[in-house]
């Protein structure tokens, strides 16, 4: 225990949906944490919720910073000297996919500057160590499910393709300087929120994602759902996805932290965080329901452009090295989700 009290970790885009949830856990296990934000798509308000759930006594310092400008560079390489970091996990970036299509070079540039940025911000502090947000979106269309760490990667639009990028710089970061130790987590699906009711994901807009629509729907904010497609060859005929609890997930970054921080041998891995097991659309909106005790209204419509049929994790890896595994259920995950949503119905409200 001694050891992991006196980790100081740097936590890019720690004010966001999976970062505010990381920085939490990393907290709960006796680090210090300095979170890095421009609060883009993010409210300064989660901080607050962060140090509310953590309790006294723990050491959280703030830098609103936008990394992908060069220029804060060196005001990132003083504040992580003077914290004496000596790791970082980096969720900072944008993640509309459908954004991205629409707008390539902001994705490009915003994710991998940002990414550079820390990396030589990291190397010029000794803090050589990164567990790294990446996602199953890597994998694309290309594999058969349970799919593992070996599959082929083939992201299919700028957002996919600027985790695959930075996983590819990372990977050779790695192979060219022995002192680092990296890990890209390729996530699944996370939903659901702290069972505190405190921090959950808040989007901007109407959401692009299954989870914050149904639960939109279950409070009223929305009409119906949407089910795009129930012609798929799954089991029921709509999307089957590897769903996750986002604090499994954020259980997980400490977990590969851990890992990292202690293994002799270097160089950068690859791990997926999944349940290791899929759940269809409808099955989702079965179990909201269940959960919630409101009534969803869905109608079936056209696929959405980019979707496929089903992808789910092969979760071995993790649990080799790791010791990790996911503990919550389908209904955990819709049991705190709604708890989120119907205590903050307009998400980050000041108290
Ligand atoms: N879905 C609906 N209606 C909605 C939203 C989603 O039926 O309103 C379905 C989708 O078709 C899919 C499933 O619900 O079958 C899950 O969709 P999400 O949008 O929640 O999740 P995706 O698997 O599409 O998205 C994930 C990650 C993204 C990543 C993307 C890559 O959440 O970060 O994969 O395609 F970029």
């Amino acid at each position: 225990m001694a050891e992991q009290a006196t980790d100081r970790i740097i936590v890019t885009g720690g004010a966001g949906y999976i970062g505010a949830h990381v920085a939490v856990e990393l907290l709960a296990s006796g680090r210090s944490i300095l979170i890095v934000d421009n609060f883009a798509n993010s409210s300064p308000i989660a901080i607050d919720r962060i140090r509310e759930i953590a309790g006294d006594d723990v050491d959280v310092r703030v830098l609103a910073l936008d990394l992908a400008d060069d220029a804060n560079r060196e005001k990132l390489i003083e504040a992580a000297i003077d914290f004496g970091a000596n790791g970082a996990v980096h969720l900072a970036g944008l993640k509309a996919v459908g954004e991205s299509v629409a707008a390539p070079l902001r994705y490009y540039e915003t994710n991998i500057r940002t990414t550079f940025n820390l990396v030589r911000a990291l190397e010029a502090a000794g803090a050589r160590t990164l567990v790294f947000s990446s996602s199953a979106t890597v994998y694309g269309d290309a594999n058969q499910s349970p799919v593992n760490e070996a599959g082929r990667l083939s992201p299919t639009n700028p957002y996919g393709r600027t985790k695959f990028f930075i996983e590819e710089m990372l990977r050779d970061v790695a192979s060219a300087d022995a002192h680092w130790r990296i890990c890209n987590l390729r996530y699944f699906n996370p939903v659901g929120a702290h069972p505190s009711g405190r921090i959950g994901e808040d989007p901007k807009g109407p959401p692009n994602n299954l989870f914050p629509y149904i639960a939109q729907v279950a409070v009223g904010r929305r009409e119906k759902l949407s089910i795009f497609g129930d012609d798929y060859p799954t089991p029921d005929g709509t999307g089957v996805r590897d769903y996750i609890h986002v604090v499994d997930l954020a259980r997980g970054h400490v977990a590969a932290l851990q890992y990292l921080l202690t293994r002799e041998e270097k160089g950068a891995l690859d791990v997926n965080l999944g349940a290791g097991r899929g759940h269809s659309v409808l099955e989702a909106v079965a179990a909201f329901r269940r959960a919630s005790n409101r009534d969803i209204p869905t109608q079936i419509v056209a696929r959405r452009p980019g979707d496929i049929a089903e992808i789910y994790a092969d979760a071995g890896r993790a649990a080799d090295l790791f010791g990790w595994k996911t503990e919550k259920s389908l209904h955990d995950m819709c049991t705190d989700h709604w708890r989120w949503q119907r205590e903050n119905p307009s998400g980050y409200v000041e108290d």
